[in-house]
């Protein structure tokens, strides 16, 4: 996938759920859930062994934009990539993840919280960040803070989000879209509940449906840039 495509994408829904998935049979369950939820797209950490297995099954679908989380390692973004991921997301910023990434053509979301980590990916050319982890990380003072000098580039908080702070953290001119685990925690996927996974999802796309115009303006110029 394009990079313009994949921000103008991310963009569009606003929410990109993540997920630690140490059962691969619960795959099919839980792309149900969020397709059901309207919201058909998922970010895998790689931080379980069933992670890779995971993201083929997923991928394989056809019917969700899934991605790598937590690549931490040129090992590891090969691997995804191989795997089917159409997408990475890092918690920091790894130089040879992202060149490498850039070099294949496969979008990625390195994770920043400072000005040294927003100039390295904006000399790489990227033009959208993960903000991690954001409530810890100044939450949306520090965003705006940086938004300051930094007023081209654009982030995806993640880390410490939930449905009682989606609505701050979207209205913030920075962010197109969240990322968080709330409604897809480890806890609902061992237990299987897909029908309240659908419903935070549902919860989560209703706040995120408050912002759309001004992100889906941003998607447009991503496309069209
Ligand atoms: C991540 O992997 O990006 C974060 O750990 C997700 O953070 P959350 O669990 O606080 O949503």
């Amino acid at each position: 996938m394009l990079y313009e495509a994949f921000l103008a994408k991310i963009a569009s829904y606003g929410i990109i759920p993540v997920v630690t998935l140490n059962d691969v049979r619960s795959v099919d369950g839980l792309a149900g859930a969020l397709i059901s939820g309207g919201l058909p797209v998922a970010e895998v950490t790689l931080r379980v062994s069933e992670a890779l297995e995971t993201i083929r099954i997923m991928s394989k679908r056809g019917d969700l934009l899934v991605g790598a989380g937590t690549v931490r390692t040129l090992d590891q973004a090969r691997a995804a990539r191989d795997s089917g991921a159409s997408y990475l997301v890092s918690p920091g910023f790894n130089e040879a993840v992202v060149h490498w990434a850039i070099d294949q053509q496969i979008p990625i979301l390195p994770g920043v919280d400072s000005t040294l980590g927003i100039e390295m990916a904006v000399a790489k050319g990227l033009k959208a960040l993960k903000f991690f982890p954001a409530g810890t990380s100044g939450g949306p003072a520090k965003l705006s803070a940086l938004h300051g000098p930094y007023n081209d580039v654009r982030f995806v908080p993640t880390g410490g989000i939930d449905a009682g702070n989606l609505d701050r953290w979207l209205t913030h001119p920075a962010v197109i879209a969240c990322g968080g685990s709330w409604m897809v925690s480890m806890k609902l996927l061992e237990n299987k509940k897909w029908d309240e996974v659908e419903c935070l999802v549902k919860e989560a796309l209703a706040i995120a449906s408050r912002h759309t115009g001004l992100r889906a303006e941003e998607g447009a110029g991503w496309t069209t840039g």
